[in-house]
């Protein structure tokens, strides 16, 4: 398959295009320019003046803050078929976040400007977006309940079980998650390296988690175990 094709066979499967023709995917696949973004590398920074939105093609691109000494909150982890960066292109304030690759990574970039023809043409682009928000907002509001709720020790169950459900398996009906470094564990928790190290402590000292290898298995009742 060329790069035109592929392009445009990538956009078929995405969020925001999913729903139009053949022919129009051709006439708008014209207008994005890709881009590859080496694992590691920060397509734009928090408070960054730009507008472009883009699509992931391939790899993986991760949405986080971070605070003055350098401690990092991941807000999302976007991959094929999702946008990034239309927060920006809606509302022309700064970005609300860092984009970071977490794996060397394709993008499709859209101008704003070309991006609202396009919606002006497609109307039912502009329900995917909102379709799209309102998923992101869901799965924000869920952070947000955990660090308000929750301890350090549940918020760290919660995290594996949701990603254990994504892509972990099952041991005897134990969740199996491949281990992560604990500062990458914080990131994802909302706190700092220290806590998670001595959270993970407890938590294997109380049977919910259990080391394996390169593995945590986690207890069937891990969430009903802990206090909030
Ligand atoms: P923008 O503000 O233009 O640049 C940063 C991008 O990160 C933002 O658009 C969204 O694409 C993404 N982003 C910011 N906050 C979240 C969130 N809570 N969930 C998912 N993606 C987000």
């Amino acid at each position: 398959m060329g790069e035109k094709e592929k392009l445009e066979d990538y956009l078929k499967r995405s969020v925001l295009f999913q729903d139009l023709s053949e022919a129009d995917i051709r006439k708008i696949s014209l207008l994005f320019e890709i881009i590859d973004l080496p694992m590691g590398d920060v397509l734009f920074y928090e408070k960054d003046r730009s507008s472009d939105m883009y699509i992931v093609l391939e790899g993986l691109v991760r949405a986080s803050l971070f605070d003055e000494q350098g401690n990092e909150l991941v807000l999302a982890e976007l991959g094929p078929g999702e946008f990034i960066g239309e927060m920006s292109m809606i509302d022309e304030l700064p970005r609300s976040a860092t984009v970071i690759a977490d794996e060397p990574t394709k993008l499709a970039m859209l101008s704003r400007k070309a991006f609202m023809k396009v919606v002006r043409e497609n109307p039912e682009i502009a329900v995917n977006v909102i379709k799209g928000l309102v998923s992101r907002l869901r799965r924000t509001d869920d952070m947000v309940e955990a660090l308000a709720f929750r301890n350090v020790e549940g918020r760290i169950v919660k995290f594996l079980i949701g990603m254990g459900r994504e892509k972990g398996s099952f041991d005897n009906g134990r969740l199996k998650v491949r281990k992560m470094v604990h500062k990458d564990l914080a990131s994802r928790v909302g706190a700092s390296r220290e806590a998670v190290t001595k959270a993970l402590k407890a938590l294997i000292f109380k049977g919910v988690i259990e080391e394996r290898g390169n593995f945590w298995l986690l207890s069937p009742d891990a969430e009903e175990e802990l206090d909030p």
